[in-house]
């Protein structure tokens, strides 16, 4: 069951749909987010939102992030960037599925909600469940004053305004700095060190101007999505930090282009997925600079060796793709963030490509406010 989004009262600003607008927006979007939040004197993160002193912080030994569809996608990498920067076991489930299962609430556990419009069912029915067992629930949500905002103990508005095409992309990109900020706040009251806190504050930074360069990419993309967009189907691989970028990159393509998308783990490939490795299914291979780097590769190798066709993100060129787009390079931690945008850009031009309702796909909404 799904409600009507009525996209009247705002306008395109001269864009051709809303999705293009949005993406072209996270410049922007993501400095908003991040603006007033970085603290150059001690490396940290402000977070007045959270409402926890600093022995509350350190107490909690498990962080668990609910969200549906792209805002659980976004929760993985926020698992990824809290597990790497403040040592905590993180992990993010689908809220539908997690309020279903009748969860254990722990008190040492932080849950963590993510909307971008604070109104999806499942994942209020989750905070107000976890609410219920006496646990303590935060919302990284868009939308002020939301439900699920109003829920949660506390929290981080991401500032990304009006989200109107049913696809997320600005708050996608958003949620994940905002994770950021949350894992290096996190951090930094445990074992993170100045070094590695002005690390991020520096990569968090230089984001918005990197997203201008990934943009101007735009005509590049147009022309790759055109060609890709006639395939039966694609496959979408990452491995670590690249696995939640290609589950959202799948999700995007899925959405608005209608066309069959399929994410999994690089390494999990061989473990069935292979099968369907041939020249009529494409893989899209996020294959960030990092200690991954050589086993991405090797994978690629097994793909080729299916006559599979292979479109490559990442940080350089290789000759063991048909095509690449290469982003700027930001610390490891941080790159999804850049890594996600061309497969945004991919997505919508595929959709324009295939003639579809680009900002209102068929069977979607963007907010599912029942369940
Ligand atoms: C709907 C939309 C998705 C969105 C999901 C969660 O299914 O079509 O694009 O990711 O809801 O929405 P939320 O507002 O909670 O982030």
């Amino acid at each position: 069951l799904t409600v009507d989004w009525d996209t009247g009262h705002y306008d395109t600003g001269g864009y051709e749909h809303y999705l293009l607008k949005e993406i072209s927006e996270q410049p922007d979007t993501i400095a908003r987010t991040l603006r007033g939040r970085l603290d150059d004197r001690f490396h940290v993160a402000h977070l007045g939102g959270l409402n926890m002193d600093a022995r509350e912080t350190r107490s909690f030994r498990r962080v668990k992030i609910i969200g549906c569809g792209s805002a659980y996608y976004s929760g993985q990498i926020g698992a990824q960037l809290i597990e790497e920067l403040a040592r905590i076991p993180a992990d993010a489930e689908p809220a539908s599925e997690f309020r279903y299962r009748s969860p254990v609430v722990e008190a040492d556990t932080l849950y963590v909600a993510i909307s971008q419009s604070g109104e999806t069912y499942d994942t209020l029915a989750a905070v107000q469940e976890l609410k219920r067992k006496g646990g303590r629930v935060l919302g990284i949500v868009n939308t002020v004053g939301s439900a699920i905002a109003r829920e949660c103990d506390g929290g981080v508005y991401l500032h990304a305004g009006p989200e109107v095409s049913v696809a997320s992309t600005k708050a996608f990109t958003s949620t994940a700095a905002a994770f950021a900020l949350l894992a290096l706040h996190l951090g930094r009251v445990r074992d993170l060190s100045p070094a590695d806190g002005r690390r991020i504050c520096e990569g968090l930074r230089a984001l918005p101007e990197q997203i201008k360069e990934i943009l101007t990419q735009e005509e590049h993309i147009r022309a790759l999505a055109h060609r890709y967009a006639t395939s039966a189907g694609m496959m979408f691989i990452g491995r670590v930090r690249g696995y939640p970028v290609a589950r959202e990159g799948a999700q995007k393509l899925k959405e608005v282009s209608y066309v069959h998308a399929e994410a999994y783990p690089a390494s999990e490939l061989k473990h069935g997925p292979l099968a369907l490795i041939g020249p009529e299914m494409p893989t899209v291979a996020i294959v960030p600079d990092d200690e991954m780097l050589d086993k991405n590769l090797t994978t690629l190798g097994e793909i080729r060796a299916r006559s599979g066709r292979i479109l490559m993100v990442g940080h350089r060129e290789t000759d063991q793709a048909d095509d690449c787009i290469v982003v700027p390079k930001n610390q490891n931690e941080l790159d999804p963030i850049l890594l996600s945008i061309p497969l945004q850009l991919f997505a919508y031009h595929a959709a324009v490509a295939l003639g579809r309702d680009v900002d209102r796909p068929r069977n979607l909404a963007k907010s599912v406010t029942v369940e």
